[in-house]
């Protein structure tokens, strides 16, 4: 069988300690779902003997099969998968054996070289049962350990495992995150990393492995992350980290914070409405501390940029994928007008291959809910390695990006497990609104333009709980257009980037085609779509465009196009033009995108519920993009 490219953006767990692994393994994949859902696995190591259960499906699927095979011991790996390539069977799941039986692991990444590697263990007489690329680091490890066995070197000493994994990374060309059990030697779980992040946590006489800190909370708040390049030897003697080229190097422990702890669904049905209503809270605590009445102004605890060189900056490029991409549109709206400085957004995966003229006095911020979307990253990196300051807009505290990034600024919105990110949004704009005011405040912004400013982003968490009462309505008019095929959605200046929001939001969990667009630019093609079967959903607030979008609004209703308003309280003049109007408050224009992103998501939750769609699993999608 041909070897197919697997493209694996997946989580993995480990476990070594005085437990039942199997039981500590599940919870931990359980917790790691979002980032992938076509299968799922363990391996557990015992009296010198593995044991994997592994099969194509949802972790609820592997429960169910290790509730009638369970598995004995407390060492052990896991994975969970989501694949772009590569059938997501049974045979294809992780773990990965290699033939003799003796090394079995879990990997996230892609092996770019598989196919070369695999011809040369092919011509050794190895024999492939899968069709990924992981097997290919299974069965090379299988084979420089038998080499080392062969010249001498016993199985059971951690040392031949070292060397038979230092020999195999050192082959490997591409990305990978690694868990790694060896047979003969059963006290230990080894880890290796190389662009897909991992993080170990330290407990009681027990370590956990793991691709991001949601599966150790409840477990420990110690924590070692591995940077690349990194191997790992985790035992229930203690924890030693080797690095390429620096040799053993000590561990720094660091303690995680409260606010990764809440990962509970609560009251909720799903993690995406729960998200939706935290977001007063997540806003508010994007602004915690961050206020400064005083001086009028914001205040930013971790940019580690002084104010001499922010004063300079004459160009800031935001760069980031997905929804971040769009709050960085907001960003560009609120930097310009506020602070006067040329702004771009960049898709990160376009600035990571282009080579963007920047400047001495060029500053780029990549914006990340997860820190770790591989092009993100990948943009970092070029931006930095060409010497240019690069900053974050995170939210997960201690991610890759995070910790890559010249300083930045966190959203402190708590963990998004929902696929389709919401109140990581409001939190980008949130925080983007404070950089405004705070580079505008260091310009020529008055200080009490600084004051109203500052007044009127600290009413929002309040009129972001009025706006979410707007729920009924979105209900009601959800069940009157769930099953058209297609919807467009338009709004204009800061609501702009919001209907491209809300388009996204539709698609990536119902599954129905839609377009966001700038307001007047329908009339420049996406107009020939509209038909009673088409619902055009407008943002149209008051503000400085009102009469501008009611004019086009107008244009969709005249060619018979049912229209769905987003307007402010008691808009009767939208009520007479409209079919359906969600109401949300009146709030300044730059601060728009808080309260009418939320009718949106709304929006789009409701309808997928209605058309029986797995609102927090999207199919196809993952919540953390960790390959190209
Ligand atoms: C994925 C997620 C999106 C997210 C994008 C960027 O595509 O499904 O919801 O907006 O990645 O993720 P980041 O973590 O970098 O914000």
């Amino acid at each position: 069988m041909d070897l197919l490219r697997a493209l694996i953006m997946c989580g993995i767990v480990g476990y070594v300690g005085h437990r039942p692994a199997s039981d500590l393994l599940l919870d931990g994949l359980s917790r790691l779902e979002y980032r992938g859902y076509d299968s799922a696995g363990i391996a557990v190591v015992e009296d010198r003997e593995i044991a994997v259960r592994k099969r194509r499906g949802r972790v609820a699927g592997l429960i169910e099969l290790i509730e009638s095979h369970p598995v004995e011991g407390s060492i052990g790996i896991g994975h969970t998968r989501w694949a772009t390539h590569g059938d997501p069977s049974d045979v294809n799941s992780h773990p990965h054996l290699d033939e003799s039986g003796r090394v079995v692991l879990v990997h996230n990444g892609v092996i770019e070289n598989h196919d070369r590697l695999k011809a040369r263990l092919s011509e050794t007489g190895c024999g492939f049962r899968s069709s990924t690329d992981t097997e290919v680091v299974a069965q090379l490890i299988g084979w420089h350990l038998e080499q080392l066995i062969e010249s001498g070197h016993a199985a059971d000493d951690p040392e031949t495992c070292w060397s038979a994994l230092r020999a195999t990374l050192d082959e490997l060309e591409g990305t990978y995150g690694l868990g790694v059990l060896f047979r003969d030697c059963p006290g230990h779980l080894w880890a290796a990393r190389c662009g897909s992040p991992l993080v170990i946590g330290v407990g009681d006489q027990e370590y956990f492995l793991a691709s991001d800190t949601s599966p150790l909370i409840g477990y420990t708040r110690d924590v070692v992350y591995l940077d690349d390049h990194d191997t790992a030897r985790l035992g229930r003697d203690g924890l030693e980290v080797r690095h390429r080229d620096a040799g053993t190097r000590d561990v720094a422990v660091q303690t995680i914070q409260d606010e990764a702890v809440d990962v509970e669904l609560g009251e909720f049905p799903h993690y995406m409405l729960k998200e939706i209503y935290e977001q007063p809270d997540s806003i508010r605590s994007a602004m915690r501390g961050r206020m400064d009445g005083d001086d009028a102004t914001a205040v930013f605890g971790g940019l580690n940029a002084d104010a001499g060189e922010l004063r300079r900056i004459d160009r800031i490029v935001l760069t980031a994928c997905g929804t971040s991409w769009h709050a960085g549109l907001v960003g560009e709206y609120l930097i310009e007008e506020f602070a006067r400085i040329p702004t771009e957004v960049e898709y990160a995966s376009e600035l990571r291959y282009r080579n963007a003229p920047l400047t001495d006095t060029t500053m780029v911020f990549a914006i990340t809910q997860s820190g770790e979307t591989a092009d993100t990253l990948a943009a970092v990196r070029e931006c930095r390695r060409k010497g240019h300051k690069t900053l974050a807009i995170c939210n997960t505290v201690g991610s890759t990006i995070a910790r890559e990034a010249d300083g930045g600024i966190y959203l402190h919105a708590g963990p998004e497990i929902g696929v389709a990110s919401t109140k990581a949004f409001t939190s980008q704009v949130t925080v983007l609104a404070l950089l405004a005011l705070y580079l505008g405040r260091m310009r020529h912004m008055s200080f009490r333009a600084g004051e109203a400013f500052l007044e009127s982003l600290e009413a929002m968490p309040e009129l972001v709980a009025r706006t979410l009462e707007c729920h009924d309505t979105v209900r009601e008019v959800a069940r009157r257009f769930a099953d058209c095929g297609n919807f467009l959605y338009l709004g204009r200046q800061y609501n702009f980037p919001v209907a491209l929001e809300g388009a996204l939001k539709l698609k990536e969990i119902s599954y129905i085609h839609a377009e966001g667009y700038p307001a007047a630019e329908m009339k420049h093609g996406p107009i020939a779509l509209v038909d009673e079967r088409t619902p055009s959903v407008f943002v149209t607030p008051r503000g400085g465009v009102y009469e501008k979008v009611v004019s086009n609004l107008e244009e969709i209703k005249a060619r018979g196009g049912p229209v769905i308003a987003i307007a402010g309280p008691d808009d009767e003049r939208i009520a007479g033009l409209v079919d359906e109007v969600i109401p949300v408050p009146d709030v300044p224009e730059f601060l728009q995108p808080l309260v009418t992103s939320i009718p949106l998501q709304l929006l789009a939750y409701e309808v997928a519920l209605l058309r029986g769609c797995d609102v927090d699993r999207p199919r196809n999608l993952a919540k953390s993009v960790t390959v190209e």
